[in-house]
């Protein structure tokens, strides 16, 4: 085994096929089963662009208005499920709630030990839409109870990011801020074989469940050079303040070896398909809330970054900042980015299923050679 090549990081790896999506730095796009996302969000709510990423197809109007029905019959949180979210302390990262309460949704589901409860393919839509209505619920629940706020209960007379906005804050903000919280889910719905992705195809192609797979893909997905950089955005932003001190709190993180989060891509090496639509996104909340100086900062600090390093920004740049226009506290980001790349998760995890292969590569052994215990004989 010393022989073949090592590619750390499966960096240029092509490890399966994948028809979920796919993303090209070449031309610089990203495709949810062919259609270009820029499109999608534009056109579509972000409940059609989840019945497309898991069927193949945009729903007929009919199959919409059916799927809606469902996905708001499923927003209601299990009693044991609060209960579960109340035990993890609020000193732990949001991150760790969502983790544990779509570990608990898995062992709630008596399903999954009936023969082929695991991989039934009609089961496992249910579920798939169960985890997509519930995560709202969760991530809602949890940033109130931090701030000591009630519950408030989901509203089956609201879409997905109306009711997802009314749970979190008590009130449905104005189409303008909607619009953008919808245009982020879209664009964080999926992405092909990112870390946590991949993740989940790891888990479930040792045919074990997709609760499990979508646990684990919350682990990949907290980590700050993954989902976890959103949030980092916003922590970089409260740290330089205002866009006359971008350049020199640049040049003092780059001196300090500190990675840029919200800047660079292992595929996108000249640009992120997803952020012009974003920042656009970003620009009619800084509008609505009047806020030109996060715009600045925003741009000052782009402007540095490509000065300095030539690298470009990533999704989670815009994305931050406009969830903190909205309302949402810096560590609720990393959940919101989770409840809806659950989408693409689940979409991967199911193509894994029924083209299964065991992911298990090899590795090169480094340690020390071959040696023996130094054994006395007993006496
Ligand atoms: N800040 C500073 N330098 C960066 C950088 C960043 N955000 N992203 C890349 N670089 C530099 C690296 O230091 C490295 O420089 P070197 O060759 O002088 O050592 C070079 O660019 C290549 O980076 P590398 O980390 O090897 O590329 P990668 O493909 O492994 O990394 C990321 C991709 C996303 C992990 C990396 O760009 C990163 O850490 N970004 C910040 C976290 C982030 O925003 N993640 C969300 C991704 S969607």
């Amino acid at each position: 085994m010393t022989d073949r090549e090592i590619h750390k990081g499966l960096a240029g790896v092509v490890v399966d096929t994948t028809s979920v999506s796919s993303v090209n730095p070449e031309t610089n796009s990203l495709l949810y089963r062919g259609y270009p996302v820029q499109e999608l969000a534009t056109h579509c709510s972000f409940e059609e662009v989840a019945f497309l990423l898991w069927h193949g197809e945009l729903p007929a109007a009919d199959e919409l208005v059916a799927f809606e029905a469902l996905e708001r019959s499923l927003r209601v949180l299990d009693a044991r499920t609060r209960r579960a979210i109340d035990d993890v302390p609020v000193s732990a990262h949001p991150m760790d709630v969502v983790r544990s309460a779509v570990s608990q949704l898995g062992g709630l589901d008596d399903t999954l030990t009936r023969p082929n409860g695991v991989l039934d393919p009609e089961l496992n839509d249910g579920r798939a839409l169960y985890l997509l209505a519930q995560l709202p619920t969760i991530v809602a629940y949890d940033q109130r109870r931090r701030h000591g706020l009630p519950a408030v209960e989901p509203r089956d007379d609201l879409d997905y990011s109306r009711n997802f906005l009314w749970m979190t804050f008590g009130e449905i903000p104005d189409d303008v801020v909607v619009d953008a919280f919808r245009v982020s889910l879209v664009l964080y719905a999926e992405h092909s074989f990112n870390a946590s992705t991949f993740t989940a195809r790891v888990i479930a192609s040792t045919l074990s469940d997709v609760y499990s797979a979508v646990t684990g893909a919350v682990g990949a997905l907290k980590g700050p050079l993954h989902g976890g950089a959103n949030e980092a955005v916003m922590h970089a932003f409260d740290e330089i303040k205002t866009a006359d001190r971008a350049e020199a709190w640049l040049d003092e993180a780059l001196a300090a070896k500190r990675k840029i989060m919200g800047f660079g891509h292992r595929v996108y090496k000249n640009g992120d398909s997803r952020v012009p639509t974003m920042k656009a996104a970003l620009e009619t909340l800084v509008e609505h809330y009047d806020r030109a100086d996060m715009l600045d900062l925003y741009n000052a600090l782009e402007k540095a970054m490509g000065d300095r390093k030539n690298i470009k920004p990533n999704l989670d740049y815009p994305s931050g900042p406009a969830y903190n226009l909205m309302g949402f506290d810096t560590e609720t980001f990393t959940p919101l980015f989770a409840a809806a790349r659950v989408v693409g998760w689940t979409a991967h995890v199911f193509e894994q299923y029924a083209a299964n292969s065991l992911i298990r590569p090899l590795s090169r052994y480094i340690g020390p050679a071959e040696r023996h215990l130094a054994v006395s004989p007993r006496s």
